[in-house]
């Protein structure tokens, strides 16, 4: 196991996604291809052999064939949930058959269907299509579908391309940047899964109009994380959205689109299988994956428990005296404007820190935190003991609304 300074060795130093950069070394949003057409931001994500670009911009889904045009001529398959395909599928279908033989092929919509039994439909129906490893998948939905036909995608045939066209806001700002895909496992979430990078993802905002709110609060605090972590100015962004964000502009929310995915990039070229640095990503979730699982992933969205987590991880920093109290405030501020957040005070404190041990996070016996010591930096601790743990959910529990 690392000592807590070999882990503080290999992230603070290299931590330096936000301000401490010249703006020589910000991420910026590069034209990439001549194919590629104007008016959309596009962030590339350098992985060598493995590079793609994230196009974001309203509209993009209506212009596939510009937009996906190096991928013409190739056999696709177009993963959607009936829900989503009934809302946006059908100016992507269009744009697909323009560019190649197209096969539609939809899956059950919601968490629980994120299991070997789609998958296996999922198979079945690249064998229909008669998908050869020259094929394409497409994903069309949130996070869900993104992971699902992502790993669909590593797996069959030893590994097809695939392309995320992410529709809710956390899947355009965090599923669908990375790589990361996989399927959940009776025994635990995402239990199966791999690395394997999509070919293109593209993320049109304007879908985000028909997507509940509470969805869009849910990926506006994986948002919020990616600022704390390393975007003043992304931070500045989301104080400049109404409290709430009901009627979010969306020019305010195209940019943060594209400053969070910006974040993520870095850090995954950085770090692309989580090595080290990657993990870094993962603040706010130690506290909120314990959240999730005590209440059987029935009572938080994935984001509402990662905005109780931030404010958790925020606690223990502020008393630790990593972290300010005034900028203590204004991270928990930041994470309360986004919207109310279920309750957690009557979860049994014994509980939560028994389901904390059985994390993922969890190395070497010891629990992972991401700690923030202001805006733009954090550092990373396995040393957080159970009184400070305590003391973090009574200062969550102190702010519900
Ligand atoms: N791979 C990764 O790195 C990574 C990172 C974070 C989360 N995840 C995974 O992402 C999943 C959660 O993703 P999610 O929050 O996008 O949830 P989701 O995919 O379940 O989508 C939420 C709901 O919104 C609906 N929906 C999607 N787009 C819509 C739109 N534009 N308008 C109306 N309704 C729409 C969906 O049909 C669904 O009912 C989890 O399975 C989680 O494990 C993966």
């Amino acid at each position: 196991m690392k000592s807590n300074d070999a882990i503080e060795a290999t992230i603070t130093p290299t931590m330096t996604v936000g301000d401490d950069r010249p703006p020589s070394k910000r991420p910026v949003y590069q034209k990439d291809q001549e194919c590629y057409p104007r008016a959309m931001r596009q962030i590339p994500v350098e992985l060598g052999a493995r590079r793609y670009i994230v196009s974001v911009g309203p509209g993009l889904l209506g212009r596939l064939p510009e937009v996906l045009s190096p991928l013409r001529g190739r056999t696709a398959v177009l993963v959607a949930s009936r829900r989503v395909f009934d809302l946006h599928g059908k100016a992507v279908e269009k744009g697909l058959r323009a560019l190649g033989r197209l096969h539609v092929t939809l899956v059950p919509d919601g968490e629980r269907f994120k299991g070997r039994k789609t998958l296996e439909g999922l198979y079945e129906a690249f064998l229909a299509a008669r998908l050869g490893r020259d094929g394409l998948v497409v994903a069309l939905g949130g996070g869900v579908v993104g992971d699902l036909a992502g790993y669909a995608a590593a797996t069959y045939m030893r590994g097809v391309d695939w392309v995320g066209l992410p529709t809710t806001l956390l899947s355009m700002v965090d599923s669908s940047v990375g790589g990361k895909v996989g399927i959940n496992h009776p025994a635990a979430k995402n239990l199966i899964g791999a690395f394997h990078q999509p070919r293109a993802v593209v993320a049109d905002p304007a879908v985000l109009a028909t997507l509940p709110l509470r969805e869009l609060r849910a990926g506006a605090y994986e948002v919020l994380k990616c600022a704390v972590l390393g975007d003043r100015d992304l931070f500045a962004t989301l104080l400049e959205a109404p409290a709430g964000l009901g009627g979010w502009a969306a020019g305010g929310v195209e940019s943060a689109i594209a400053s969070a995915c910006a974040i993520k990039a870095d850090i995954v070229e950085r770090d692309e299988r989580e090595g080290g640095l990657r993990r870094v990503l993962n603040l706010g979730h130690t506290l909120g994956h314990t959240l999730e699982s005590v209440t059987r992933y029935r009572r938080f969205t994935h984001g509402e428990a990662v905005g109780w987590g931030m404010v958790g991880a925020a606690a223990i920093a502020r008393e630790r005296a990593l972290l300010s109290r005034r900028t203590f405030e204004i991270i928990a501020d930041a994470v309360d404007r986004i919207g109310p957040r279920p309750r957690l005070s009557d979860l049994p404190t014994p509980e939560l820190i028994d389901a904390l041990g059985r994390d993922k996070k969890v190395k070497g016996g010891r629990v992972v935190f991401v700690l923030p010591t202001t805006v733009g930096r954090v550092v990373v601790r396995d040393d957080v003991t159970r009184p400070e743990i305590r003391r973090a959910l009574r200062t969550m529990a102190a702010r519900e609304g």
